[in-house]
This record gives C-alpha cells, sequence and structure tokens, in this order.
C-alpha cells in the first residue's frame, strides 16, 4: 500500500482528504502540528475508516522532522496542506504567513529532492486570480495583484513550483486552486472546525443556526449580482478531496518533470443569499440574518470553469450545494452533542 505525506492532514481539508486515500488504497501519514486543528480529528478518522492513522505532531518547516518521516516510513507522494489560511490576520501578521507558508514548501521540496519522492499535490487557492475580468474563471486567467500577504503566499508558492520544475528538477506537481471548500463529511465524524469566530460563511450560518452566534450579517446586497450579494463557487469537502487522489494518480503515471494547474469549484456560482436559502431549505429552520456593510476586499463574483480538470483528470463534483449545507448542519449539530 503506497504511503503518502499529507501535511497540514488534521486540518478540514487534509482530513477529508485521508478519508478519501484511505478509501482509494492509499496509507495516509499525517504530519500536522496542531497548529490550528486537533489532534480529536484521529478518533473521527477511525471511526469512518476503522484505521488508526499515523500522526505524526510536528513542523514541516522543521527538516528534522520530515527526515525522521522518511526514516521510518517510505513515502511515494507528498499532498502539502500546510499552511495558515486567514486573511485577515495575513494582514496583521505578513511574516508569519510567509515563513509558514512559503517557508514551509520550501523545506518541503528540499527534503523531497533528498529523498527522491517524486509526487505532490500543493494546496493552492482561487485567490489568486483576484476579481477575475471574465467569468467563469478558467486556469488561463492571468492572476491577478494579490489582495492580501495570505493570498501572495498562494501566488509565490505556485511560482516556486514553476521555476523549480522548469530547472528539471526531478519533481511531478499539481497545484489544485481551491474554490469555497464547504460541508462536512456525511458521517459527521469530522468536518470544519474553526478556532473563534468563523471568518467563513459557512460555519458562521451554521453556529448562528445553532445558538452560538445570534446573527449572521451579509456583507453587502448591492452588488452587480443576481440578488445583490456576493457570488461565489461553493464545492463539497468530498468531491475536493476526491481531486487529490485524481490529481496523485494522474502523476504517478508520469515519468518527466512535470508541472499543471487544476481548478477546483463545483462550476456554480451562488449568492450569499441562495447560500442562506438552501440552508433553511435542508435545516428546516429560518437563518437569523441582516444584511450589512460591504467587506473591504470582497472578490464580489468568481466561479470556477472546471473544463481542464474534469476531461484531464476525470474528476467531477457529485455533491450540490444543498448536500454541503446538510452536511455542514449535521455536523454542527454533532459537535454541540458533544461532551
Ligand atoms: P486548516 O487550517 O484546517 O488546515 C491546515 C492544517 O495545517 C492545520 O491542521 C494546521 O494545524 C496545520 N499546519 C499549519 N502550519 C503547519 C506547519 N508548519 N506544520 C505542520 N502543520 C501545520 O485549513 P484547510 O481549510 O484545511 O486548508 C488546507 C490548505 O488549503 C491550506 O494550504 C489553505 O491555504 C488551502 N486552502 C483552503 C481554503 C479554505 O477555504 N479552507 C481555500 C483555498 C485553499
Ligand atoms: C464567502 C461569501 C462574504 C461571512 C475566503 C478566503 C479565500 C479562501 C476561501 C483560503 C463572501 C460572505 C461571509 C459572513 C458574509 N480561503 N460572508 N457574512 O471570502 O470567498 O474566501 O475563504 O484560501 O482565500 O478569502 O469566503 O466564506 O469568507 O465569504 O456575507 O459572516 O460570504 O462576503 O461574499 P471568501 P468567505
Amino acid at each position: 500500500m503506497k504511503k503518502i505525506l499529507i501535511t497540514g492532514g488534521a486540518g478540514y481539508i487534509g482530513s477529508h482528504t485521508a478519508v478519501e486515500l484511505w478509501n482509494s488504497g492509499f496509507e495516509p501519514i499525517i504530519l500536522d502540528d496542531l497548529s490550528n486543528s486537533n489532534s480529536g480529528v484521529l478518533d473521527g478518522l477511525e471511526s469512518i475508516t476503522g484505521k488508526r492513522f499515523t500522526f505524526i505532531q510536528g513542523d514541516c518547516n522543521d527538516l528534522a522532522v520530515l527526515e525522521q518521516i522518511s526514516k521510518d516510513h517510505h513515502i511515494s507522494g507528498v499532498i502539502h496542506f500546510a499552511a495558515f489560511k486567514s486573511v485577515g490576520e495575513s494582514t496583521q501578521l505578513p511574516l508569519k504567513y510567509y515563513k509558514n507558508n512559503v517557508g514551509s514548501l520550501l523545506v518541503l521540496l528540499d527534503w523531497m529532492a533528498r529523498q527522491e519522492i517524486k509526487d505532490l499535490v500543493f494546496s493552492s487557492s482561487c485567490t489568486v486570480y483576484g476579481q477575475p475580468e471574465v467569468l467563469p474563471v478558467t486556469e488561463a486567467t492571468p492572476r491577478q495583484e494579490a489582495e492580501s500577504p495570505y493570498g501572495n503566499t498562494k501566488k509565490i508558492c505556485e511560482d516556486i513550483l514553476v521555476d523549480y520544475v522548469k530547472s528539471k528538477a526531478p519533481i511531478r506537481v499539481i497545484s489544485l486552486r481551491y474554490f469555497n471548500p464547504v460541508g462536512a463529511h456525511p458521517s459527521s465524524k469530522i468536518g470544519e472546525l474553526p478556532l473563534g469566530v468563523p471568518q467563513n460563511l459557512v460555519p458562521y450560518i451554521t453556529q448562528t443556526a445553532a445558538g452560538i452566534r445570534e446573527k449572521l450579517t451579509v456583507f453587502g446586497n448591492d452588488y452587480d449580482t443576481p440578488d445583490g450579494s456576493c457570488v461565489r463557487d461553493y464545492i463539497h469537502v468530498v468531491d475536493l478531496a476526491d481531486a487529490h487522489i485524481k490529481a496523485l494518480s494522474f502523476l504517478s503515471d508520469k515519468t518527466e518533470p512535470f508541472y499543471e494547474v487544476f481548478n477546483v469549484g463545483s462550476g456554480n456560482g451562488n449568492t450569499v443569499l441562495e447560500a442562506i436559502y438552501a440552508f433553511e431549505k435542508v435545516s428546516g429552520q429560518a437563518l437569523n440574518y441582516v444584511i450589512g456593510p460591504r467587506r473591504p476586499g470582497d472578490v464580489v463574483k468568481t466561479w470556477a470553469d472546471t473544463t481542464k480538470i474534469r476531461e484531464v483528470l476525470g474528476w467531477s463534483p457529485k455533491f450540490s450545494l444543498e448536500d454541503s449545507m446538510r452536511d455542514s448542519w449535521n455536523w454542527q449539530k454533532a459537535l454541540g452533542e458533544r461532551k
């Protein structure tokens, strides 16, 4: 069974990807410093798969940690999720973000070369597109000036990978540009665990519905969109996890240095209000929300053209926006029942 190192594997997307890796016949090896997650996720993973995955608590900026992993395991490939992802915090603490998000990739690439590990899937983001002029967004859409240091770390990491592969480094890389990951595993054993006040829409919706937050504020309804609220491409986290399996399998057939970028989204654009209505429909309860002022820096509308990933990787989304809202709500309720 091929072992795949998942950096940041205790996190939201990493943990869901660990399940899909296992279901696809790979053995996940999870490395996480628990800076934005907790080890309880391993119980959830075991409950879903029946397997206690190997977990190493450590910093993927630490070469010694990586070297110990390659002493203990024969690693066939890497999925690099580990990063800080708060747009707001990145504007306050840019060096923290450059050090971790860019620094960890550099350490990882050095280690992979030493260990002759060739396959890497990198977590990028649609944030590199900024506000696209043409929609839906294709991978050929020029990347825009980053809206935040966080977004810039993703652009820089992509540039590092392009230049490294151009240097004929013995590595095969796919960067996946995620749109808006939402939802949770249908088992409600794992899901998103935002620490503190949620920055993202869907956890804020579910925490409002659970009574943890008093109300949701919709950040503006006077945009040039069907109902005035911003448009996003919400992709179920299990669909997103599956894209990583398809990417790894595609890379394993390659023999030469390789780099490609793929959008991962549902291919649909939905407004904030449509997302709220979808939640109200599946939860059977009205959401307490108000319309407030625009959030500075918000992209008005964006959604993915998924032609390339469908045709090249043979991936397509299976879950709908309502499925995402249902699974997020079930996960929120399961959290509330935890002791
Ligand atoms: P997350 O915070 O839930 O997971 C990231 C994990 O990485 C956390 O468990 C954290 O503890 C760990 N980590 C951070 N720095 C580390 C380090 N130096 N060493 C070891 N572990 C470290 O975030 P997520 O939503 O699962 O995002 C995963 C990746 O996807 C990130 O690279 C993020 O930038 C990217 N991404 C996320 C979104 C989103 O909306 N969630 C969208 C686009 C891209
Ligand atoms: C979605 C929509 C808000 C909260 C962010 C990062 C991006 C990526 C994904 C890491 C927007 C609206 C939200 C609320 C609201 N992360 N909203 N009230 O901003 O599209 O993307 O997460 O890579 O880099 O920027 O996601 O969930 O914050 O917002 O009205 O309380 O919901 O204005 O239109 P966003 P989001």
